[in-house]
């Protein structure tokens, strides 16, 4: 049973369609920038878009490209800054300053898997320390007078602090909790527990997001059906198929889902090279980029992986669209499988690190 009395949701943005679940794109480190969000808004934007995370320390200040995606954000959808760190005094400064701009909210990061990260006891790290969190939740929540949301795992290696922290997210009068459906020891690959996020949603008074492997639209129906969240939040997949947003929508309404041609595909891949060209940024770099990007988007170009394996063994512009046109244009009207094809998998380039050192960064993050 949800707890007595239920805090209303009209505190939080209205969705782009009364009535319907919430949609969210997830935060992701080196991809949900500016450029991102608005080649994801041209396909169809989420309800609402999470920065990737400030990092708060002693000597830390906003990062002015993530700021970018607040202050120049064109997508007209709500845009929420997230934090990790774990001292008061600068968690708390940071808010402040964040709170110049225009931000729908500020949501803390208690879940960044990567090792670096936790060992730092940020992120992730923190759900190991419930009286920690109870004091950062504290702060914030007395340092922000508006929306104050919180993205957490589901615990460290067990969920053994679970239910307390829920508690914690009800003392302190979250305004909207995402819930990625693992523990931090689980990292991106394990089975998604909706069985805790749908605990979560009989526990908490906010709103509730589901978050974990939200491969397409009938799967956030599903996840939705399972869990009584208040609505999805989607990462890699929306890197894979940016219409998933869109897609959700006709789902949740009944209406008919779009299908996505490989040609739609070839046309969102040139976007999206436009969209990151920097200047000055060698074609090279450019391309390599991309891949990581491609990735994702090779999981549903064929069953084989014929489209990874070519593309990432390109090295200049010409070749990356050669290797596009070859895969993408033979069979236009051929559908983009609206999840991954079994098996094929987004692994990082093979000169990347492993998985093990770094953080939530696309070099290190695989499907
Ligand atoms: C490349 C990448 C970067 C990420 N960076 C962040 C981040 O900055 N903050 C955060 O809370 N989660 C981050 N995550 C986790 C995602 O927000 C999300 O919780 C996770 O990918 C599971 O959702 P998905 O299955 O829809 O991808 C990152 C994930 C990826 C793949």
């Amino acid at each position: 049973m949800r707890p007595d009395p239920v805090e209303p949701a009209s505190r939080l943005p209205a969705g782009q369609q009364p009535g319907c679940p919430l949609t969210a794109l997830a935060p992701m480190q080196d991809v949900t920038d500016l450029a991102f969000m608005s080649v994801i808004s041209h396909y169809g934007a989420p309800d609402y878009f999470f920065t990737e995370f400030f990092r708060v320390h002693a000597q830390s200040h906003p990062e002015k490209h993530i700021l970018r995606s607040i202050d120049e954000n064109a997508t007209g959808r709500p845009v929420f800054a997230q934090l990790i760190g774990e001292d008061l005094t600068h968690l708390t400064r940071t808010a402040t300053e964040l709170l110049r701009h225009p931000v729908a909210g500020i949501d803390l990061n208690l879940g960044c898997p990567a090792p670096k990260v936790y060992k730092k006891n940020v992120g992730g790290g923190l759900l190991r320390e419930p009286a920690k969190i109870d004091e950062i939740l504290g702060a914030l929540r007395a340092a922000v007078p508006g929306l104050f949301t919180v993205k957490m795992r589901i615990g460290f290696d067990d969920t053994v602090n679970f239910d307390r922290i829920l508690e914690l997210v009800n003392a302190h009068r979250v305004d909207l909790l995402t819930i990625h459906g693992r523990t931090v020891k689980e990292m991106y690959r394990s089975e998604v527990h909706y069985d805790a996020i749908a605990r979560a949603v009989t526990r908490v008074r906010c709103p509730v997001l589901a978050n974990g492997n939200v491969l397409s639209a009938p799967r956030a129906a599903a996840i939705l059906g399972e869990t009584k969240a208040a609505g999805v939040m989607i990462g890699r997949h929306a890197i894979r198929n940016p219409w998933i947003f869109r897609q959700c929508r006709e789902q949740f309404e009944g209406r008919p889902v779009m299908r996505v041609t490989l040609a739609d595909v070839r046309e969102y891949i040139e976007r999206l090279y436009r969209a990151t060209t920097l200047p000055g940024l060698p074609d090279r770099l450019h391309v390599n980029k991309m891949k990581k990007y491609l990735n994702f988007v090779g999981q549903s170009v064929d069953a084989t992986g014929a489209f990874l394996h070519d593309m990432r063994r390109t090295e200049s512009e010409a070749a990356l669209f050669e290797v596009c046109d070859r895969h993408l244009l033979a069979e236009p009207t051929r559908e983009f499988a609206p999840e991954p094809y079994p098996g094929v998998i987004a692994r990082p380039n093979c000169e990347t690190p492993s998985v093990l050192t770094d953080g939530c960064s696309l070099e290190t993050i695989t499907a």
